[in-house]
């Protein structure tokens, strides 16, 4: 027999019946982590090899290995966890493979590499087996990893119901859940899956990224340049901390308003329209999507200005120029004026601001999937809407404070320009005036009817 790799332990025990075995081609890290799961699970596994007498010093413990053609023999179900490039292979197996469910695992290294999908090739060159695209989403990694460290869901894609049952019955049995994605057309989509890089993250992150390099070069030229070219004084050091520290919370600030203005404007559009029954355009529903990581750089940018803030008493330029200041008071022998109004203003901000970032917090916790899995659908729009406004409320009154009354002093217009704080707070102004008028109780009564079904004109 070609049979090579039968553990001692196997082979007290009797084969399994076809219905539990299972057979996979190709002895790869895919197919050996992939076996060694069916095996943990239960399943009789069979490995298909080119060469089954070298590779079965590779295969894990428990299964067998045989040539193609006699592995396929043995299981209903057949794995190819081989690259599309060597698929020739199966052609003369054409036969033996009739009636048999073929699970396509494979992926490419890159979009649109071939001209149609991996799993419709692998159709047209057995075309009396039934292919089912899947699994494909997983590393042999996380296949190794076993479900309680990797992500558990799978996507299959196949023409054939009672096939992609099967596949199915297999996944859940593995520990995962599978996701039926419809016919075999889908698997181009499926295939391009994992190639794909954190694609809702991808305009957020290009805000951010666009965001702080416009306020840096803009912050540059009105703090650092301007003192260079008008007082010849060289302040470039603060690029460092200072600067970074008013990057930061503008960009925060930013993208906070940008996480809420969506959501006020779908508001606005339904009172407009009087009606919910018309899909949002395109870019308000991508808009929408991404709030999530918007809110969630926002956060990354909030903690760093908290982190800025927080080593500010241990700079060497901070204190210097508090000692110097001491100094100079006492040479002169000035007595100084505790201004309560100053420590009113002061400890305000700092206040508003350390509650804005408690709650901007709070919206980032709920903001992940196991949190989300325990709120009700009214607890986490609760928390996302309502408090989320009352985030950004805290977080631009603390702006506001900041600035307090230097908008009066001809000083802060530098070059005629006005200050970041003051450019940051144009959005989020503008969102929560919105936001405002939209829980005006006339207003809201219209946008709940609304949104519970009622139409404009539909009950004349
Ligand atoms: C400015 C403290 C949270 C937005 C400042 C400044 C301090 C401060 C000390 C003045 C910085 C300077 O003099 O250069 C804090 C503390 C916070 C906090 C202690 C919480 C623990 C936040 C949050 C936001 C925010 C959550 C919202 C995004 C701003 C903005 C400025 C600012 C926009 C003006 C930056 C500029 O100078 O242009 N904050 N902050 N802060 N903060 Fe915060």
């Amino acid at each position: 027999s070609e049979c090579v790799s039968l553990s001692p332990m196997m082979e007290a025990v009797p084969a399994p019946p076809e219905s539990e075995r299972v057979c996979v081609f190709g002895t790869g890290d895919m197919g050996r982590s992939l076996g060694l799961r069916l095996l943990q699970a239960g399943y009789g596994v069979v490995f298909g090899s080119r060469r089954p007498h070298s590779s079965s010093s590779l295969i894990p413990h428990g299964a067998q290995v045989l040539g193609h053609a006699a592995a396929s023999q043995s299981a209903h179900l057949i794995f190819i966890a081989v690259q599309r490039e060597h698929y020739d292979f199966l052609v003369p197996l054409a036969n033996q493979l009739k009636g048999k469910v073929l699970v396509d695992l494979s992926n490419n290294l890159r979009k649109n590499q071939y001209p149609e999908a991996n799993a419709e090739y692998l159709q047209s060159l057995v075309p009396g087996a039934e292919v089912v695209k899947g699994f494909n989403t997983l590393s042999a990694w996380s296949l190794q990893n076993g479900p309680s460290d990797a992500n558990r869901q799978v996507y299959i894609c196949g023409e054939s119901v009672e096939a992609k049952q099967a596949v199915i019955a297999v996944a859940i049995k593995l520990g995962f859940s599978a996701l039926d994605q419809g016919f075999l057309s889908v698997a181009r989509e499926l295939e391009d899956f994992p190639l794909q890089l954190f694609p809702q993250w991808r305009l957020p992150l290009r805000i951010a990224i666009g965001l702080s390099a416009a306020f840096f070069f803009y912050l540059l030229i009105r703090d650092i340049i301007y003192a260079y070219v008008t007082q010849s004084k060289d302040i470039s050091f603060r690029i460092m901390v200072s600067l970074a520290n008013k990057v930061c919370p503008i960009v925060s600030l930013i993208m906070l308003s940008l996480c809420y203005l969506p959501g006020v404007l779908a508001s606005f559009l339904q009172l407009y329209r009087g009606t919910k029954y018309r899909r949002f355009p395109d870019w308000l529903d991508r808009w929408m999507l991404c709030r999530k990581q918007l809110g969630l750089l926002a956060l990354g940018f909030a903690f760093l200005h908290v982190l800025y803030t927080l080593i500010i008493p241990i700079r060497y330029y901070v204190r210097f120029k508090a000692t110097e200041r001491t100094v100079s008071v006492i040479r002169e022998n000035r007595t100084t004026q505790f201004d309560t109004t100053t420590a009113w203003r002061g400890d305000s901000y700092l206040s508003l601001g350390i509650l804005g970032f408690g709650l901007y917090v709070l919206l980032g916790i709920t903001s992940l999937p196991s949190v989300i899995n325990t709120l009700s659908w009214r607890e986490f729009s609760f928390i996302q809407s309502k408090l989320g406004h009352l985030t950004l409320l805290l977080c631009t009154a603390h702006t506001y404070l900041y600035g307090w009354n230097r908008f009066l002093s001809s000083s802060t217009y530098k070059w005629y320009t006005p200050p970041g704080y003051m450019l940051c707070l144009v959005l989020p102004s503008v969102v929560l005036l919105l936001k405002l008028l939209l829980i005006t109780p006339c207003v809201d009564r219209t946008i709940t009817r609304i949104r519970q079904g009622w139409e404009r004109g539909a009950d004349q």
